[in-house]
């Protein structure tokens, strides 16, 4: 059988309506993840997406609606709660479980006396619904044992030749499968975490729990389960993942120490660079939406990539994070490691405020620093730099291996072009130097970084503390500690962020307006409740 990918006019959504209707499956994009529909009140049509995906006859599917009026079609009760339900989430992202319709064929629910039944919101899903006149039974349309397809290449990647029509409606903005909760008189039990979250139940519901075979897979094989899809691995990854608990730096030496041949990761965007094996990412650190998008579409390349062994980057767990982390506990078969006991703290600010004060606190009381700007100095000796500095700006600014900082600086500093040039040559040698020294790392260290947020090098950090001053405390310092003139202190002053962009991307900001002593005991206070937060 010849498939085709059809835009989602008219024309094409009445051609698939009509392949539905005459008992056929059609790819079905949602705003979830792209479904295989065929007609839920046909046995032999639901049938065939069985066979189609090679799915185990005893896992439910899904009812798929347009219009509540097709609700009296598919469920035989819909109670209070339920109602509410419906008018706080659909169309959206939630299937309900509820009291199966006597009409709702056997196939449908694999025997049990409940269905599931959600209203989709994508626009596409609803017209071709509508348009084909039926309730849509669907499951995610890819083969089983795959990851859920997010876009039309995917379904056809998975079902080429299977069936005749798939509709492509683009990525799919969720990018996770549906929250499917059981619904009860004001009771709702989650037993599938999804985009409509356990917070958001609450607000409409007082009995919100979720099934624990969420975070722990289902136990014992032999007990009856709430929903038969929890025992199903769902998806089985050629390699073998690790979720690794702990910040990016632990994640790092775990990675670096544990790496075998054809070993990957899997990270947040930004993180890739920092690694010479594949790299894989899924959204940003801390953005559950993007990485719920992003997730499945990593999964299915990390699967073509060949890698045998694959870290990955623990999620947040709150909100839509819950489902993130539902899937990758999955797709990792429960496998979770902790990484080393290690607190990276960065220490930034501008020249004169007190930062230096601070650092050598920490190394005498906390653990271990890792000075920037003696780090850039030995950076600027390595082979590789001088020859990328020599090419950048002149053969001359090296002589017999050694730079000349003072040619080199006259050229950098000319203009803001050729300062960005040495800063991206230096920022990323700094950046890996630092990787290099936090790999053999335990306990709290301390990053101490004038330009931390420039170079990049925050996100090898799990908090970062800005020291502060007013210009007048700094003028003064600086006088004494450098030796220079007024003129050339306000200048150096000048070139310098101002204290908004610190206190913008900082996680704590210490004001160091008085005498050492103050700063000293401020910076101690500060350093001791990191060090008991995050038990190092
Ligand atoms: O977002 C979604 O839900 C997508 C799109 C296409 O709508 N569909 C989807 O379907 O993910 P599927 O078949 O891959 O997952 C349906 C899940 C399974 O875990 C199944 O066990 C559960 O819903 N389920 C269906 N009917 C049920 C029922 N009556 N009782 C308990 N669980 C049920
Ligand atoms: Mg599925």
């Amino acid at each position: 059988m010849k498939t085709t990918i059809l835009t989602p006019t008219a024309e094409h959504l009445e051609l698939a309506a009509k392949a539905l209707c005459s008992g056929e499956v059609v790819g079905m994009p949602t705003e979830t993840v792209y479904g295989l529909a065929a007609n839920a009140l046909d046995p032999q049509a639901v049938n065939a997406i069985f066979a189609v995906k090679g799915r185990p006859a005893d896992n439910p599917l899904i009812v798929h609606i347009s219009d509540l009026s097709e609700l009296q079609k598919v469920v035989s009760h819909f109670s209070e709660t339920a109602s509410k339900l419906a008018q706080a989430f659909w169309p959206g992202p939630l299937t309900m479980i509820l009291p199966r319709h006597p009409q709702i064929p056997d196939v449908v629910t694999a025997g049990l006396n409940t269905v599931g039944v959600r209203m989709p919101s994508d626009q596409t899903a609803c017209a071709l619904i509508a348009a084909a006149g039926v309730p849509l039974a669907a499951p995610s349309a890819n083969t089983s044992g795959k990851p859920s397809p997010t876009s039309a290449e995917h379904v056809y990647h998975d079902l080429n030749g299977k069936l005749r029509y798939i509709i492509d409606g683009g990525n799919c903005t969720v990018g996770l499968e549906s929250t499917v909760a059981l619904i009860g008189d004001d009771t709702v039990t989650i037993l599938r975490p999804g985009a409509v979250t356990e917070e958001d139940f609450k607000k409409i519901v007082a009995n919100v729990t979720t099934d624990p075979a969420v975070l722990e897979g289902v136990q014992d094989a032999t007990q009856p389960v709430a929903s038969p899809g929890m025992k199903y691995k769902h998806y089985a990854p050629a390699a073998a993942l690790t979720l690794v608990q702990g910040g990016f730096a632990g994640f790092y030496q775990v990675a670096a120490n544990s790496a075998e041949e054809q070993s990957g990761v899997l990270v947040f965007e930004g993180e890739e660079r920092f690694f010479d094996c594949p790299a894989f990412t899924y959204g940003k650190e801390g953005d559950s939406d993007s990485q719920a998008e992003e997730l499945f579409g990593a999964l299915r390349a990390i699967d073509e990539s060949g890698c045998r062994q694959v870290f990955v980057r623990m999620p947040k767990t709150d909100g839509v994070g819950m489902a993130v982390y539902n899937r990758l506990l999955r797709a990792c078969a429960f496998r979770q490691i902790q990484a080393e006991n290690l607190f990276v703290l960065g220490l930034t600010g501008p020249t004169g405020s007190g930062k230096s004060v601070a650092a050598k606190l920490f190394a005498e009381q906390f653990g271990t620093v890792l000075d920037c700007d003696r780090i850039s100095r030995e950076v600027a000796a390595e082979k590789q730099v001088l020859r990328q500095l020599a090419a950048a700006f002149g053969e001359d600014v090296v002589s017999s291996g050694v730079l000349d900082r003072k040619l080199l600086a006259d050229r950098a500093f000319a203009d803001e072009a050729h300062h960005a040039m040495l800063d991206g040559i230096m920022y990323p040698a700094i950046t890996k130097s630092l990787l290099e020294a936090l790999k053999h790392q335990q306990g709290m260290v301390l990053i101490d970084a004038p330009t931390l947020f420039e170079s990049g090098a925050q996100i090898l950090c799990d908090a970062v503390l800005a020291v502060l001053a007013p210009p007048s405390v700094r003028l003064e310092r600086i006088l004494k500690r450098d030796g220079v003139t007024e003129e050339q202190a306000v200048a150096r002053m000048r070139v310098q962020q101002q204290d908004s962009y610190y206190r913008d991307r900082a996680d704590a900001v210490l004001v160091n307006d008085t005498e050492v002593n103050n700063l000293l005991k401020k910076a101690g206070e500060l350093f001791g409740s990191f060090q008991k937060a995050k038990k190092v």
